[in-house]
C-alpha cells in the first residue's frame, strides 16, 4: 500500500511496513527527486500509533533531501521508521522481515543504522538486501562507523562560526554540549584538543560523568544545559532542541550540533536572528554520517569521504557570508541552496 503527500513539488511515497510474524509495524517514506535513489536511515522507536511514525518518516526523508542535496550526493531522501513492538520480540526476524522490503524496492532506497538500530541490524538487512549501508568496513574501502566523520563536520563547522561570530579560535571558547553520545563524545575530544572548554549535560549520568573526568568538562542538568552561561550551544541529542522557550533564554550566540530537526517549528529561526543568535543548519554541519554512508554504498574509498567532509565548513561560510548579506537566517539560505541543487539535478534530467 502506497500514499502520496506532495511537499515541495516532489512527492513523498510511503511504503506501509507490516509483517505481524516478526513484529514488523512502520514506514519508508521516499522523496523522490532527480538527485537519485532514496538513502536514509532506519530509526527503531516507541510511537504512540502509525500515523505518528508515518508523519516522522515522511519529515525525516524530507529533511534526508535536503541534507544530500547540499553534501552533493547522487541521492534523494529517504528514512525508515520502524515502531518498536512493546513486547520482547526476535530482533533477527524484525530485520530480515524490514530487509525483505528493502529488497523488494530494489534499489530505489538504501538503508542504514539510525536512532535505535546498529551495525549488527545492518548486517541482517545486508543478508536480505545490498541495498544497505553502515556495515563494517572491507580493507580500503569506506564504511563503519560514521559518527567520527559526523563529528569532524561539526567541529569544523563550529571552528567556522565562532570565526565569523566571535571573531575568534576554539581556544578558551565555552562550548554547551547537549548529548554526549556518538557523536558528541567524539566533538567534546575534538573540542578539549583545541583549548575549548566544556560544559555537558546527558540524561544517561554514568555516560556523562565518564567523559566529564576523560575531557575535564563541567556537568550540568539536563533541564539547565541550554541556558547555560556558554559561547555555543551544541545540540548532540535527539531532535526539536531549539523551541520557543530554548530560544528565548539561550546565552550562547552560536548554534552548532549534529542532532537531526533541531528547530523545534521553522518560525525559530527567526526568533533565534532577532535576537542576534546564529543557527548553524544542522542538515549542513551534520552530513558527515550519511556523506560516509553514502560513499560505502557506492563503494568509494575513505579519501572521498574526507574530501566531501572537509567541504562542509567553507559550504558553512559561503552560506553565514549569504545570511549575513541578506540579513537572512542561515536556515533559510540553506534550503534555498539546497532547493537549486533539487532544482538543476531536475533540469538536467529534463534536458
Ligand atoms: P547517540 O544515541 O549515541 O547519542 C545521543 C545521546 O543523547 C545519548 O547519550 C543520550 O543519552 C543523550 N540524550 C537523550 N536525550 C537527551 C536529553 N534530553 N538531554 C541530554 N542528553 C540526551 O546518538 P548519536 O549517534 O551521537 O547522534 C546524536 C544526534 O546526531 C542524533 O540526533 C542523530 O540523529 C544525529 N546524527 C547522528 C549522526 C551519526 O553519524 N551518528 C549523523 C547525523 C546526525
Amino acid at each position: 500500500m502506497s500514499e502520496h503527500h506532495h511537499l515541495h513539488n516532489a512527492t513523498v511515497a510511503c511504503v506501509r511496513l507490516h509483517d505481524p510474524a516478526s513484529g514488523l509495524d512502520g514506514y519508508i517514506a521516499l522523496h523522490e527527486t532527480d538527485l537519485g535513489p532514496a538513502a536514509g536511515g532506519c530509526r527503531l522507536w516507541s510511537y504512540a500509533d502509525g500515523d505518528a511514525a508515518q508523519a516522522d518518516a515522511v519529515r525525516l526523508a524530507r529533511g534526508m533531501t535536503y541534507k544530500n542535496a547540499l553534501a552533493g550526493l547522487p541521492f534523494s531522501g529517504g528514512k525508515a521508521v520502524l515502531r518498536r513492538p512493546e513486547k520482547d520480540f526476535d530482533r533477527t526476524a524484525l530485520f530480515q522481515a524490514f530487509g525483505r522490503a528493502v529488497a523488494q524496492l530494489d534499489g530505489r532506497y538504501v538503508t542504514a543504522e539510525d536512532v535505535g538500530t546498529s551495525v549488527a541490524d545492518m548486517q541482517v538487512v545486508a543478508s536480505m538486501s545490498r541495498h544497505v549501508a553502515g556495515l563494517p568496513p572491507e580493507a580500503g574501502c569506506a564504511g563503519g562507523d560514521p559518527s567520527p566523520w559526523t563529528a569532524l563536520g561539526v567541529f569544523e563547522s563550529m571552528q567556522v562560526g565562532v570565526a565569523q561570530v566571535l571573531g575568534r579560535s576554539l581556544e578558551g571558547v565555552t562550548v554547551a554540549v547537549q548529548g554526549v553520545g556518538n557523536v558528541g563524545a567524539d566533538l567534546c575530544r575534538r573540542l578539549q584538543g583545541a583549548g575549548a572548554r566544556l560544559v555537558i549535560a546527558d540524561t544517561d549520568a554514568a555516560r556523562c560523568f565518564a567523559l566529564a573526568k576523560e575531557v575535564g568538562a563541567s556537568v550540568v542538568g539536563v533541564d539547565q544545559i541550554a541556558s547555560v552561561e556558554a559561547d555555543v550551544f551544541a545540540p548532540c541529542a535527539l531532535g526539536g532542541a531549539l523551541d520557543h522557550e530554548v530560544a528565548k533564554n539561550l546565552k550562547a550566540r552560536l548554534v552548532c550540533g549534529a542532532a537531526n530537526n533541531q528547530l523545534a517549528t521553522p518560525d525559530v529561526a527567526a526568533l533565534l536572528l532577532d535576537r542576534g543568535i546564529v543557527y548553524l543548519p544542522d542538515y549542513v554541519v551534520n552530513a558527515g554520517g550519511i556523506i560516509s554512508v553514502s560513499a560505502e554504498y557506492l563503494g568509494e574509498d575513505a579519501g572521498h569521504v574526507g574530501q566531501r567532509v572537509a567541504a562542509i565548513a567553507p559550504r558553512v561560510a559561503a552560506l553565514l557570508a549569504r545570511a549575513t548579506a541578506e540579513n537572512r537566517s542561515p536556515a533559510e539560505v540553506a534550503d534555498e541552496m539546497a532547493e537549486q541543487v533539487i532544482a538543476n539535478a531536475r533540469a538536467m534530467q529534463a534536458a
